[in-house]
């Protein structure tokens, strides 16, 4: 029997298995003080991405919860857009913040960088995009707001592990940028994310968010130490952290593949309304717009292929709801299909999902 094609898989192989051993026998598994792999991590990541500085966390999520928190958003408001997980919205709301979302750009399902200056306000104190599928937004066009308003840039990076912008690595652009390493990332780990820090007080910010992902603790010295402020548990294990060391190192070489999938979808997929090629776009997933969404993916599944949605927006959820009117990402939130792109796929499955995608849509 044919093996199911799966929307999205991790790439595996002996280093990352010889990795969890090393960890295993060490009976090192995890620490709150971040020492040992996760400060390797942070540390490789840092010379990857070329910023200022670099915290580990147990997820994307976490991430957020903690970018979100360096600057001070209690009732002031928050730029983003509504097509993405619900994880970068709640993140505003878990900091006192309030979310306002701008419609997106029909063409990369990115924040319509054209739409956000009508959005700030008095209280708007943070634009945070989201690089929907690793394609970067048009960061030139925010860090200009940013400046004519004083607002601070957060990126939301979880989709655009080893993606672009002008030639540089995303993660050395905003203040803070938010990574996920989730299994089905394009870095991969059990679980696990990261802030990237530019900020100019990155080391104070650094020092704060390593007391917040550790419950709060700081200025410790052997059993000695302090709480200032409260804080949470989330540090990296480090079993993610020497998985990700192993998926860090071959990141380039899994971006290429996907990108080379990606080419062969923008060119021989036939329906207009999809992603196109980028050569700085990480390609975490390829999307195409359907009319006939639930067929479309009840045929894929029947002859295997698994596909996804990405997403429903959040402007449509019960805590979420309000009045506000996105076209474009309601419009597209109906229709908008992700089909396999992973790292995995072998050229007659490329074949068989392109054959499929234009026969049933
Ligand atoms: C755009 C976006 N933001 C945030 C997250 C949250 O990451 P995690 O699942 O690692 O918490 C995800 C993960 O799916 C995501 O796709």
């Amino acid at each position: 029997m044919k093996r199911k094609i799966k929307l999205f898989e991790p790439s595996i192989g002996k280093d990352e298995e010889n990795a969890i051993k090393r960890v295993l026998k060490s009976k090192f598994w995890a620490s709150g003080a971040g020492t040992g792999k996760v400060l390797e991590f942070e540390k490789k990541f840092k010379k990857y991405v070329n910023s200022k500085n670099c915290i580990a966390v147990n997820s994307g999520t976490a991430a957020l919860n903690l970018g979100l928190s360096i600057y001070d958003i209690k009732n002031k408001e928050v730029i983003l857009p509504s097509l993405t997980f619900v994880a970068t919205a709640n993140a505003v709301i878990m900091n006192g913040g309030k979310p306002v979302f701008v419609d997106i750009d029909p063409y990369t399902l990115n924040i319509d960088t054209e739409k956000i200056e009508n959005s700030i306000s008095e209280k708007t104190k943070v634009i945070l995009p989201v690089h929907f599928g690793g394609l970067s937004c048009d960061l030139d066009k925010i860090n200009s707001l940013s400046k004519k308003y004083n607002l601070k840039i957060i990126e939301d990076a979880a989709h655009a592990a080893g993606a672009n912008y002008k030639n540089k690595k995303i993660g050395s652009h905003g203040n803070a940028v938010c990574f996920s390493f989730h299994p089905i990332k394009n870095l991969a780990m059990p679980t696990g994310g990261l802030i990237s820090i530019n900020d100019k007080n990155h080391k104070k910010i650094q020092e704060s968010l390593y007391a917040k992902r550790w419950c709060g603790i700081t200025n410790r010295k052997n059993t000695n130490y302090d709480i200032k402020q409260i804080g949470n548990n989330y540090y990296m294990n480090e079993f993610s952290a020497a998985i990700g060391l192993v998926q860090l190192k071959k990141l380039d070489k899994l971006n290429t593949i996907r990108r080379k999938i990606a080419r062969r979808y923008s060119q021989e997929i036939k329906i207009n309304s999809k992603m196109q090629f980028d050569k700085h776009c990480s390609y975490h997933l390829y999307w195409i717009l359907v009319k006939n969404r639930n067929e479309f993916q009840k045929r894929m599944n029947e002859h295997g292929i698994e596909t996804g949605t990405h997403y429903k927006p959040i402007h449509t959820f019960s805590l979420y709801k309000s009045k506000i009117k996105l076209k474009n990402t309601e419009n597209i939130g109906k229709k908008v299909v992700s089909i396999p792109c992973h790292t995995n796929l072998n050229e007659a499955e490329i074949g068989k999902i392109i054959r499929l995608t234009n026969k049933f849509s």
